[in-house]
């Protein structure tokens, strides 16, 4: 049996009960103990339906209405709802303007855009705008948090190429849950280049959102959030969802379909292939388009990135093809701990079925070429970070009592509440500590070194980087265009590029973290203003 309720209790322990877990979860000879208990954990699960039994949700799109003043009108509301994840399953969820997940904002690039967000949860949250080039107050970082039934303004323009972007909770200690419990979004910048391009562009029909997410649900149906031990490493599920729903499927017309994928999962990494191996081209990264479509077979995507695919379903009508995560081979090498990968880690899991019918009057195409980045170039030596592993005492971090106690979606754990266990250049996240401050307009070259023993996702606000190198070795021509993620193995060392244009005060400072979500609420985050 394990030992659900020390667990998710353990944010009250004091530091002392944490040094023997720490020691069972590194210690190797305790690795088949901690999945044992694991397995037992998902045996108490809701159970397994048929796969690619329901379609596939398509979130809405929203446009934005046009306002006196000129500017494009969102609205925003966070609240609670019931979801059917899984089949013939109720599950308590928190959503955007419904009740998991949340619809697309289409941005049209240099628009004056306002965003209406409330706060109809039981808690303090607030919303950021990953990816989005805006001022500090405006990117919904920690310090723009909203108490419940508050509504707060947002505005902003975004001067940016075309890219799929995402939105979600940044509340301090609690992003991890939150976004657990069902809060995220795309948001999608505009700038026409895909349909000068010819790409496919119809929303649903040849160009199709993909939120990935694993979760754990138990048999009554309700969210399980930090229910084992190895879960504070980062939260994992054996459920696996498209845009909220369980392996569902989706009709596709026999031509170039474009697949936009986010990884929106709190921990875990995929290894997108198609079950038949056929190849797929990738379009663009993170934050824009690519030079030229890369044909590959297989995708790697830690937790936050997005990549665009084009896939060819010309002359397959009438056939299925099943996108999937091919994780055995690449995802348990990412970490130097076993324990850490789990069976699907180890395996490959199918996420969605695509059944080909009948093509459109009108398709897209896959062009050659797709845009011109121009290089970015720094005199300044690089502002140096490095990422260390979990701490030898953790203790609870300085904000841990300040953070909201209340209980996620169907009473759901809302985890550690924040532990310094995860830190960057030695230093745990202190949201009244600012740990950098860079020049407005000024172009860096950020150097982030993996001291720990498992992959972290780096993530930087307010821009977009280019990687520079990864210890050396040349880069694969996917991870070449703009991003705001980049993966560090451990051991690794890699170097990336960006101009900071968007200025920050200490009031609104901007982040950069480690973008598994467990991490990220127990230190893994810093601060910096750009003045
Ligand atoms: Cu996806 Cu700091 O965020
Ligand atoms: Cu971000
Ligand atoms: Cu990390």
């Amino acid at each position: 049996m394990p030992n659900k309720t020390s667990i998710a209790n353990a944010g009250a322990q004091p530091r002392a009960a944490l040094d023997p877990l720490r020691r069972r979860l590194l210690g190797g000879a305790a690795a088949a103990a901690v999945l044992w208990r694991g397995s037992a954990a998902l045996a108490q699960g809701a159970r397994v339906a048929e796969p690619f039994t329901r379609r596939l949700p398509l979130p809405a799109l929203l446009s934005g209405k046009p306002q006196v003043d000129g500017s494009l009108g969102y609205a925003l509301r966070m609240g609670a709802g019931s979801s059917e994840l899984v089949a013939g399953l109720r599950t308590p969820t928190w959503g955007y303007n419904g009740s998991v997940l949340g619809p697309a904002l289409r941005i049209p690039r240099g628009r004056v855009v306002s965003i209406d967000l409330r706060n109809a949860l039981n808690q303090a949250a607030t919303t950021h705008w990953h990816g989005a080039h805006v001022p500090g107050d405006q990117d919904g970082g920690p310090q723009s948090f909203l108490d419940p039934g508050q509504t707060q303004h947002y505005r902003f323009s975004l001067d940016q190429p075309g890219a799929t972007l995402w939105y979600h909770p940044h509340t301090d200690c609690l992003t991890g849950p939150q976004v657990w419990a069902g809060l995220a979004g795309l948001l999608l910048v505009d700038d026409g280049v895909d349909r000068q391009l010819g790409l496919p562009h119809r929303w649903g029909v040849d160009d199709l959102p993909l939120v990935l997410q694993d979760r754990r649900i138990g048999a009554d149906g309700r969210l399980q959030y930090m229910t084992g031990e190895i879960d504070r490493m980062g939260m994992k599920g054996d459920r696996f969802l498209v845009n909220g729903c369980e392996q569902p499927y989706v009709d596709v017309p026999a031509q170039w379909i474009r697949l936009r994928l986010l990884n929106g999962s709190n921990a875990r990494v995929y290894n997108i292939a198609l079950a038949d191996s056929r190849p797929f081209h990738v379009i663009a990264s993170d934050a824009g388009l690519l030079p030229r479509p890369v044909p590959l077979h297989s995708l790697l995507m830690v937790p936050a990135e997005r990549y665009e695919i084009l896939l060819d379903c010309r002359g397959l009508q009438g056939k299925t093809l099943t996108l999937r995560s091919d994780s055995g081979d690449i995802v348990p090498e990412l970490s130097m701990l076993p324990q850490l990968a789990d069976r699907f880690d180890r395996g490959s899991f199918d996420l969605l079925q695509l059944r080909v019918g009948a093509p459109t009057a009108t398709s897209g195409r896959l062009p050659p070429r797709l845009v011109d980045i121009a290089a970015l170039y720094s005199a300044t030596p690089a502002r140096k970070f490095s990422m260390q592993g979990m701490a030898s005492d953790p203790r609870p971090s300085p904000m841990a009592a300040q953070c909201s106690q209340a209980p996620g979606p169907g009473g759901m754990s809302m985890g550690l509440h924040g532990m310094d266990m995860f830190s960057i250049n030695h230093a745990f996240m202190d949201i009244w500590v600012i740990n950098q401050t860079v020049k407005l307009g000024a172009t860096e070259i950020w150097q982030i070194r993996n001291d720990a023993q498992m992959m972290h996702p780096f993530h930087v606000h307010s821009t977009s980087f280019r990687i520079v190198d990864r210890g050396g070795l040349p880069l694969p021509e996917q991870e070449r265009g703009w991003k705001d993620v980049v993966m560090v193995r451990p051991g690794e060392t890699v170097r990336v590029i960006a101009r900071f244009d968007q200025p920050a005060g200490k009031n609104h400072p901007f982040m950069y973290h480690c973008h598994i979500l467990e991490h990220e609420d127990n230190g893994m985050m810093g601060q910096f203003t750009v003045s």
